[in-house]
């Protein structure tokens, strides 16, 4: 039997850390309940020792939300991870998520620590976590910049303590998809007990390959949790868009070979929620749930689509919610196009040389305007209708 990836997503928390996208409490919960309909395995609701809000919305989001495991971000100490603990309380199924960072810059110049204090913190805060919480996952920060050798160290430690998944961060989106995935390719063979926990990657989007990067740490690396946001919304340039790298891994199962659980027909409603609730626009070129994802505006695309779908498309617009693929009638578009549009606004007109007088007025129009709507349609038959 395949395998399964088990989808993280941190819209709720990393998502939220995208400056202008903070969100209320009431938000959130919307948010969270449609990610539970998209079933989303694992939905990381916030960051409890954060603020009071944040500290509520994990509450209300654990207390609500029942077929995904509800998760809290916590930094390495006692009270971010009790706090969590205590939001979590009402929670099916909770996770704690508890984070140091691992790199020589972060350890050096912004947590002032050395290795041995990592070290030791990382350990502590994972046994802390067990007590409190039989699903912890760790992730050291900054670890794909961090020394291998420390960082072996460091996941072997924390395993041992309990840590149920090791997450690693691309916490600033420096990789390179192959790089990265032997990267975790590496770790994994080098950490001593790595099969007594799930592996996971977390990539930042700076250099645009932040889906690219989450696809070979799965394919390269072996990890089984992808972390990622709707519309990739997240700090900076943001993180791995989850309805890209869904769709990645369905479309491409031949080379993957992986089970996902989510429901892609809940993939669009997904997107246009969070759009709504940030007022963040999904640009509309953007893969899969962009408006332009599934539309065809030239004529030799709309004349091969009307005839097998398959010859441009690699994924069907219905299967991640969309109502129908768009067939964008302008002044690149065929007779066939234009014909079949005619059918569908229920227009039969007497005769082919009627539809050869219809198309050459619709191409005059085109000339003049980018779209040609429906409306164009309906008027530019009935003036041809009215002058015979
Ligand atoms: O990018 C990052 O390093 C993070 C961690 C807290 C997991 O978001
Ligand atoms: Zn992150």
């Amino acid at each position: 039997m395949a395998d399964s990836l088990i989808i993280f997503d941190t819209t709720l928390r990393d998502g939220e850390q995208s400056p202008g996208a903070s969100m209320t409490k009431d938000e959130k919960l919307r948010i969270a309940r449609q990610l539970e309909r998209l079933r989303v395995d694992v939905i990381e609701a916030g960051f409890a020792a954060a603020s009071p809000g944040d500290f509520e919305a994990v509450q209300a989001i654990a207390s609500v939300v029942k077929d995904s495991r509800i998760c809290s971000l916590a930094r390495a100490n006692d009270r971010d991870i009790g706090r969590a603990a205590e939001a979590l309380r009402g929670a099916n199924a909770a996770r704690i998520h508890t984070f140091i960072a691992t790199s020589e810059l972060h350890m050096e110049k912004k947590l002032r620590m050395t290795r041995e204090q990592v070290l030791e913190q990382a350990k502590l805060a994972v046994r802390f976590a067990r007590q409190h919480c039989d699903d912890v996952e760790f992730s050291p920060e900054d670890g794909y910049r961090s020394d291998p050798e420390f960082l072996v160290r460091v996941i072997e430690a924390v395993i041992a303590e309990g840590a149920t998944t090791i997450n690693i961060p691309d916490t600033v989106g420096y990789g390179i998809p192959e790089l990265y995935g032997q990267f975790i390719l590496d770790l994994r063979t080098r950490v001593p007990n790595s099969d007594k926990a799930i592996w996971s990657v977390h990539c930042h989007n700076d250099l645009g390959m932040a889906v690219a990067n989450s696809l070979a740490g799965v394919k390269i690396g072996g990890a089984r949790q992808i972390e990622c946001t709707i519309n990739g919304l997240g700090e900076r340039a943001g993180n791995c868009s989850l309805e890209e790298v869904v769709m990645a891994v369905k479309t491409r199962r031949d080379h993957f070979g992986l089970n996902v659980n989510i429901d892609t027909s809940q993939i669009v409603a997904a997107s246009r929620l969070v759009s709504q609730t940030t007022g963040f626009v999904v640009q509309p070129n953007k893969a899969v749930v962009g408006a332009n994802a599934f539309a065809h505006a030239s004529g030799i695309h709309q004349d091969g689509v009307l005839k097998a779908r398959d010859t441009y498309e690699i994924m069907r617009a219905e299967d991640v919610g969309w109502a129908a693929n768009k067939i964008v009638l302008g002044k690149l578009s065929g007779r066939n196009a234009f014909k079949q549009r005619l059918e569908q606004l229920g227009i039969t007109l007497e005769s082919e040389s009627e539809v050869n007088e219809a198309f050459a007025r619709f191409k005059d129009l085109a000339d003049r305007k980018a779209e040609v709507f429906d409306e164009d349609i309906l008027a530019l038959v009935m003036d041809e209708q009215a002058e015979h």
